[in-house]
């Protein structure tokens, strides 16, 4: 159950949110801060300043939108975000998604699920990557399927120090508390695109994965590109504060956005979402709103119930490019829905799922898979690679993966019974490739230094050498 908001004004409240088998950190009763001047200026209160806006890129025209914007908010249940000041004074601009839901427990099964179609076994927070044999949302950008054309690509983490950064987490500069302990605004976690050996593996691709410091800049140079994902901070998002918390966020972090057209423009979609709910006794609804001036004017402040999941933001996007698909959560009729609006555009016939039909999206840790740690697989293949996505398309199929490899063909196994952890639960020792280094003299608080082949990164307290010494560092 969730604490209610009246209960937060004391420092801490601690135990009332948590519901499930995973121990929830406390909520922190905190006021909100603004990080930056404007979301669209770069702050000293980030680390690395950036230097070097978005490569230019051709826009590939999408049969709906040119531009995707996913913005994930933080473990609220669908009624508590729906109250919030933040969320009522955007309705009237967006088009409520009322039942939509994410696709397991706790936080990081959901942002791998939404770039890879599946959460992989997944029960924890834990340090995870998947290795380039599988595909994700990134090779089917890139792949460009049946138009053929790179399709740009980056995820925009609030507080991480630098470009490609692969660490754990981030601690930096207390900016809401002046003079308190420096804070973990940044958590790997949340960033889909640390968690792929094809984009951290990559000194190219790694340069996708980008701060905030990086956004305001690639805003200020036209440069964002066609899909992104935004992840803000720690307290911003709501995970270690609460919904007033995020909703002030909200106020100071979209309007701007909304009104700027380098980022915002007659074919720019905006998915305000949330990882996943609160309450794991509850079903995993998640309060979303598709907003952006392509969203089409005559269904702004309507509600629509078409029943959608993390994996309709992937098959939507597939229908809009007709991109090759993942042959996972995405190719799945009941949990792959597209944006109802555009269904006709698109030429998708979305399922008709009633209430009492919906999957129970709300269970966590019994899943097998390769980061299971009691029910552990080697990775799988789809079930069947000649499926068709809702781009039309079949499964884009990489070089090292073995088709015949399905998950009922792999034995389970309980590592946690003989004292082990999933060999993916590692750091892969990327975070040594040269990219930004954040050269901009505006601010005093100048960012780190990503030397070429320097895996230790001091402060995350990962020691990434000893993963090269031998894999079987587990943390
Ligand atoms: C949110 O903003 C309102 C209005 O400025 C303020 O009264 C309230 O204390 C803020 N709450 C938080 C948690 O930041
Ligand atoms: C939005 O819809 C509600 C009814 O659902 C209505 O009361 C309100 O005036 C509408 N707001 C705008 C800005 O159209
Ligand atoms: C706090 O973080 C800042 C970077 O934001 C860093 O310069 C400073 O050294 C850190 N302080 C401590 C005590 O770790
Ligand atoms: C790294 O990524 C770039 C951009 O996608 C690509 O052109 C290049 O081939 C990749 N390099 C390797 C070794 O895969
Ligand atoms: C454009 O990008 C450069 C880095 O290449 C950056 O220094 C500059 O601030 C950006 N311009 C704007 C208007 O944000
Ligand atoms: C956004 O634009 C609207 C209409 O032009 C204006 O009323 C509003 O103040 C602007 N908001 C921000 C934050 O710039
Ligand atoms: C969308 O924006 C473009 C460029 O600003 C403009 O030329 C076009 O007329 C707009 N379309 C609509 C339907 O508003
Ligand atoms: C999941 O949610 C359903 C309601 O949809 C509830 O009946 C069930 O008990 C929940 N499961 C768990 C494990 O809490
Ligand atoms: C689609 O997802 C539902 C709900 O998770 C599941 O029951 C069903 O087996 C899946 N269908 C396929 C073909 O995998
Ligand atoms: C994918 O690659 C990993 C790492 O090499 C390997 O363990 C796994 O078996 C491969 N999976 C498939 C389906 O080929
Ligand atoms: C795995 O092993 C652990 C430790 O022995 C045990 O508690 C757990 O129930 C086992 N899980 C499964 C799915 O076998
Ligand atoms: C940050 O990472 C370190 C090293 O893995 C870990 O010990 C610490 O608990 C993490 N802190 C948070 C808040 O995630």
């Amino acid at each position: 159950m969730k604490a209610s908001l009246a209960a937060v004004s004391a420092a801490v409240v601690a135990t009332a949110v948590s519901a499930g088998p995973i121990e929830k950190r406390a909520r922190l009763g905190l006021t909100f801060v603004p990080p930056s001047s404007s979301p669209l200026a770069q702050s000293s209160n980030y680390v690395g300043f950036n230097n070097a806006s978005y490569p230019k890129h051709d826009t590939v025209s999408g049969k709906a939108f040119d531009r995707i914007v996913q913005i994930w908010l933080e473990n609220t249940d669908y009624e508590s975000a729906i109250s919030t000041p933040a969320m009522q004074a955007l309705l009237p601009q967006g088009v409520l998604f009322d039942n939509y839901y994410a696709v397991t427990h706790p936080s990081e099964p959901n942002y791998l699920a939404s770039i890879s179609g599946d959460f992989w076994g997944l029960g924890d927070d834990t340090f995870n990557h998947i290795p380039s044999n599988i595909t994700t949302l990134f090779d089917l950008l890139d792949d460009g399927g049946a138009g053929g054309k790179p399709i740009s690509y980056a995820c925009y983490q609030e507080n991480m120090p630098y470009d490609g950064f692969t660490g754990f987490n981030y601690t930096s500069k207390n900016y809401i508390t002046p003079g308190a302990s420096n804070y973990t605004y940044y958590v790997r976690k949340h960033n889909p695109c640390a968690m792929t050996d094809y984009i951290s593996g990559n000194k190219t691709r790694a340069l996708y994965n980008r701060n905030f410091n990086d956004l305001a800049a690639d805003i200020g140079n036209n440069t964002v590109p066609q899909w992104s994902f935004i992840t803000p901070n720690m307290v911003d998002d709501g995970h270690d504060t609460t919904s007033a918390f995020f909703s002030n966020f909200t106020n100071y972090f979209l309007p701007s956005l909304l009104n700027e057209t380098k980022f915002n423009d007659n074919r720019t979609l905006i998915l305000l979402t949330f990882d996943e709910n609160d309450s794991y006794t509850a079903a995993n609804r998640i309060f979303t709103l598709a907003l952006g001036a392509g969203v089409p004017s005559s269904l702004k402040n309507t509600t629509d119930h078409t029943y959608m999941t993390h994996y309709s933001a992937i098959s939507t996007v597939q229908a809009n490019w007709n991109l090759k698909s993942l042959g996972r959560g995405d190719v799945n009729k009941t949990m792959a829905n597209v944006f109802p609006f555009w269904a006709d555009t698109l030429g998708y016939t979305n399922t008709q799922v009633d209430d009492a039909d919906i999957p129970m999206t709300n269970l966590t840790g019994i899943y097998p898979g390769p980061l299971s740690p009691t029910a552990n697989t080697l990775f799988y293949a789809p079930d069947d690679v000649t499926v068709t996505g809702a781009g039309g398309q079949p499964v884009l199929v990489k070089s090292g993966l073995n088709t015949s490899q399905t998950l009922a063909t792999l034995p389970r196994t309980n590592l946690t019974a003989i004292g082990q952890k999933p060999v993916w639960n590692t750091d892969p020792g990327y975070n040594n490739v040269n990219v930004s280094q954040g050269a901009n003299s505006a601010g005093t608080n100048a960012a780190k230094t990503n030397a070429a082949a320097r895996p230790f990164v001091a402060g995350t307290g990962i020691a990434a050498a000893a993963v090269f010494a031998g894999f079987a560092l587990f943390l």
